[in-house]
């Protein structure tokens, strides 16, 4: 949560801020500001505003700041609410400053350093701020005063300090927010993410947790936190740069639905090895997937909807015991673990605060854990025993689409897997379900083809205030990720049930014309599903069927809208009602006139509990 960028060069600061900025406001975008050194005053000069980074940048032009060092913030909430006070960067006496994360014992500290009469503001980062520069004018040198500050710090973060009196140098130092810095032929950058570093370079670094990075115009220093010089390990950015851009779609979220058939075989293809799934390159080998008798799966979100679907794949097919649960509780609870417990996290982001922790509370209790993760060297990643990279590339959308595929389509491998080791599966039957698997993506494709026809059954919705979504098995599965979306981006209102469940209390919200969306897509189960439709229509509901093609339906007219899905088998039905649901959700809050990409109070990486 929260972008951070730095510059330092012989170029305009401003522009390639504000640029980067641009590209990490996915973050979070309820503030954003800019601080740079001005050579004619010898100050930091700050321009802040509430709202997106296209407002700092008329903003920060009309105040004509200017510059070639400089560091900027798009921020999302955390401590104190939306205003300009509270948007980054802070300055305190020599020291300019933004942050990502959390000064949890920042209230403590602020009167531990007295200085709760001088705040301007009401967040921890001001605070962190003034430590600092008490720090710093206690001990007249920048080492000396960041690892006396970090000291007191009890929580996260990632900081990018500019001192008044060094004129030229960007100091960074973090634990757990990330940083990642490179850089070019006429100057230094760092980040909070590669979507904005990808911009000016391909070549990068990954600041350490208590590290200190040093930038001036001619390059980067690599410091422990007690000043000794480190030597620079340089990456590369293996991702196609022009990922991160729409490409003529006018938004992410449309570019990245449209993204799935590929992201799947990314992912697919290269865990299929002479037609069987494979995760030998992981060190995921025979011998280690038959030490495990139990699964624990653990994310937020969208990320748990994928481990939700994980869950039932894994025990119909392996008939391995999983327990699914939300990481913010799975860190507070008392899931009963042990060395043969494999405990899966899921993350796009890779940083999400509450699954790293529970990556942590699983080590703790002894057992193994593997990450599902998007980012590649992202803190879930490097600190789970074994990681399973999906491939669906950058995504920037805050609505989670593409990446959500590609975590259903680990879990498909993995479930296979499990269930040929375990001999629940002959290689043979393994071998056919690995074709169906790899025709996933026609079935996608032809959703994609017919979304103008899904955009009709949004405009069904448009209007409404509540909506509620029905389906059994996997079908209840796919409406939790569905609705979801269709909450997140437009804003409606939507619950998801189990249909046999609506009788038990909620049917006594349907009235006339609540819409409600079934999904129909389990042959065993359609004609449950049809019954339960039934009775939510015989109560004035505007019924809307997502169903499989094939599912025989009676009078077809007696419902207000059908979309009739490109037939599978069942259990691979989920991916197209899925990217059906994601168009709904989409084209919902297009005709509403929303920001699809960045819904309000959201931010796309949840650093914070
Ligand atoms: C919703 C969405 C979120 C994320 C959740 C976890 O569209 O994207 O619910 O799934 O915040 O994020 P990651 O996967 O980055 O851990």
């Amino acid at each position: 949560m929260c972008g951070i960028m730095g510059y330092t060069g012989n170029n305009d600061a401003r522009e390639i801020i504000l640029k980067g900025l641009s590209a990490l406001e996915y973050r979070g975008y309820d503030s954003a500001g800019i601080g740079i050194y001005d050579n004619a005053t010898g100050k930091v000069r700050v321009s802040k505003c509430i709202g997106k980074v296209k407002n700092l940048a008329s903003k920060a032009e009309k105040e004509n700041i200017s510059g070639s060092c400089g560091i900027g913030h798009t921020r999302w909430a955390t401590h104190g609410g939306v205003t300009e006070e509270n948007a980054h960067p802070h300055q305190v006496g020599k020291v300019t400053l933004t942050h990502n994360g959390i000064i949890e014992n920042y209230e403590e500290l602020a009167s531990e350093f007295g200085i709760e009469e001088n705040l301007v503001s009401e967040t921890d980062t001001e605070v962190a701020c003034s430590v600092f520069n008490h720090y710093y004018n206690k001990y007249k040198e920048p080492f000396k005063a960041i690892y006396k500050a970090v000291k007191c710090f009890r929580g996260t973060f990632a900081f990018t300090i500019i001192f008044e009196d060094i004129p030229g140098k960007i100091f960074a130092v973090r634990n757990v927010s990330p940083i990642v810095a490179g850089k070019t032929e006429h100057g230094t950058m760092l980040a909070s993410d590669l979507t904005a570093l990808s911009l000016f370079t391909k070549e990068y670094m990954v600041l350490g947790e208590y590290q200190i990075l040093v930038m001036d115009k001619d390059g980067l220093e690599l410091y422990n936190i007690h000043g000794e010089k480190l030597d620079i390990e340089y990456l590369t950015i293996d991702w196609d740069m022009d990922a991160a851009t729409k490409k003529g779609f006018p938004f992410y979220m449309e570019k990245e639905i449209n993204e799935q058939p590929e992201a799947f075989l990314n992912t697919v293809e290269p865990h299929c090895v002479n037609g069987l799934p494979d995760f030998t390159e992981e060190g995921l080998t025979d011998d280690v997937f038959k030490k495990y008798d139990r699964i624990f799966i653990t994310a937020c979100g969208t990320a748990m909807h994928s481990g939700q679907v994980g869950k039932g794949l894994i025990e119909h097919l392996a008939h391995i015991p999983v327990e699914t649960e939300i990481a913010s509780e799975f860190i507070y609870g008392e899931p009963i673990l042990d060395e043969k417990t494999l405990v899966i996290s899921v993350s796009q982001s890779g940083e999400t605060i509450d699954t790293l922790t529970a990556v942590h509370k699983a080590h703790e209790a002894g057992a193994d854990t593997l990450g599902i993760v998007n980012v590649h060297g992202t803190a879930i990643a490097r600190e789970s025993d074994y990681v399973i990279y999906t491939s669906a590339g950058p995504e920037i959308a805050v609505a989670s689409t593409k990446a959500y595929t590609v975590q259903l389509a680990v879990f498909y491998l993995l479930a296979a897997k499990l269930a040929l080791v375990k001999g629940r599966m002959t290689e043979d039957k393994c071998r056919s379900f690995m074709k169906e698997l790899m025709s996933v993506p026609e079935k996608i494709k032809k959703v994609i083809k017919d979304k103008d026809k899904v955009h009709k059954l949004a405009t069904r919705i448009v209007e409404a205030k509540n909506v509620f979504m029905l389906g059994r098995g996997l079908d209840y599965y796919a409406i939790l990720e569905g609705s979801l979306k269709l909450k997140e981006v437009s804003y409606i209102h939507s619950e998801a049930l189990p249909a046999g469940e609506i009788k038990h209390g909620t049917i006594a919200l349907i009235s006339d014309e609540t819409p409600v969306i079934l999904s129909v897509t389990q042959d065993k189960l359609a004609a449950k599903e049809i019954s339960n439709a039934k009775e939510v229509k015989s109560r004035g509901a505007l019924v809307i069927l997502l169903i499989k093609d094939g599912v025989e339906l009676e009078n077809e007219d007696q419902w207000d809208a059908v979309y009739r899905l490109p037939a599978d088998s069942d259990e691979l039905m989920i991916f197209s009602v899925t990217v059906a649901l994601q168009f709904i959700a989409y084209f919902t809050a297009l005709d509403l006139g929303l920001d699809v990409d960045k819904p309000r109070n959201l931010a796309k990486v949840v650093t914070v509990e």
